[in-house]
């Protein structure tokens, strides 16, 4: 008797089923009222007294055994049809998949880095933490110039030499001081200013910056490569106009537009009639700014332009207030989707 317990211990153990029915199937035969350890039950009666209680644990342990495995059968099974394919409707449509997008300040961002990274620039990145060195006193700002102003610039508590970047002009001085030339350079990133937060305005905000050092770079290269530039962003027919500016860090500056790209030039509410949208600052590197940043003004110029990536994505897009870049809401971010 022991021996068929054994015999059947390791018959049950190596049971498998397709599906339910034969999951079933098996119940009967070894569990059933009929079934093969209910036989066994049968012959208990003629085991001998002394070795009852050994025989019982057996039996006991073998009809738990096979409880246990056929249980587990059924459950593997379950869900499967006779055929034993799984219950998985493969002709169901399936539920939407929700795709991410990318930002569309990272969008608009990327555009640039692609036109710019045509023509050779290379991206160059800074702290956003920065030293008055690097945000101001290398770029030629005087000690008392108004951009240090306490309204504009972030500083941090006890350290007022420690201050938040308030353009990616730093960037600039950064690779000056390490590089010399020929440097061609793109620097996209975070600035911020002391603003108050409101459709047109806020404490932080993005901004690229490109700055060409070489010998005999000239005012008419930056001319070139800035119309090409607004071709390739806001398309092939679109103008450019540079105004007289002033920066301290750029000698002669200028400001520069594109024709709307809405109205065509015509005008319109978003060029409030003008015909000309402004987008971006530039000039020729001061040879102050050179000279500071370790590089021969006597042998090197440069040009350099810097413009804010919410206020072309406002243009490209129409995004009416500049909080909706920074809320996060996936009901505006969802809009951008299709786009790269
Ligand atoms: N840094 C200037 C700004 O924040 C932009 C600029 C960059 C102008 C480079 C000229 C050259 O407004």
């Amino acid at each position: 008797m022991l021996e068929k317990i054994e015999q059947l211990m390791q018959e049950i153990a190596a049971l498998h089923a397709k599906n339910a029915q034969e999951a079933e199937a098996l119940r009967i035969k070894y569990l059933s009222k009929k079934g093969e350890i209910s036989q066994l039950m049968n012959d208990f009666r003629s085991v001998p007294a002394e070795l009852k209680k050994e025989v019982g644990m057996k039996v006991n342990e073998l009809k738990n055994l096979a409880q246990e495995k056929i249980n587990a059968l059924k459950e593997g099974a379950a869900g499967t049809d006779a055929t034993g394919a799984g219950s998985v409707d493969l002709t169901r449509t399936p539920y939407p998949i929700q795709l991410g997008s990318r930002h569309p300040l990272t969008i608009v961002k990327n555009e640039i880095v692609d036109i710019f990274s045509r023509l050779g620039f290379t991206l160059a990145e800074g702290p956003e933490v920065e030293d008055d060195w690097h945000v101001y006193s290398s770029l030629n700002f005087a000690d008392d110039h108004p951009a240090r102003d306490m309204q504009d610039t972030f500083f941090v508590e006890s350290h007022p030499d420690i201050i938040l970047r308030s353009h990616t002009s730093s960037v600039q001085s950064r690779v000056m001081e390490k590089t010399q030339p020929p440097i061609r350079i793109l620097c996209p990133g975070r600035v911020y200013r002391n603003e108050a937060v409101s459709a047109r305005a806020h404490c932080f905000f993005h901004q690229i910056e490109g700055l060409y050092v070489d010998k005999n770079v000239s005012f008419t290269d930056l001319k070139q490569v800035l119309l090409l530039f607004a071709q390739e962003l806001f398309g092939p027919d679109t103008k450019i106009r540079l105004r007289p500016s002033y920066f301290p860090f750029t000698e002669p500056s200028a400001e520069m537009d594109v024709s709307c790209s809405i109205c065509g030039g015509k005008g319109c509410s978003m060029c409030k009639g003008s015909g000309w949208l402004e987008i971006l600052g530039c000039g020729m590197v001061d040879p102050a700014v050179l000279d500071a940043n370790g590089i021969d003004s006597s042998v090197y110029t440069g040009y350099a332009f810097g413009m804010g990536i919410e206020r072309i994505t406002n243009l490209k897009y129409q995004v009416k207030d500049l909080r909706m870049f920074s809320e996060n809401d996936v009901r505006f971010l969802d809009e951008f989707t299709s786009a790269r």
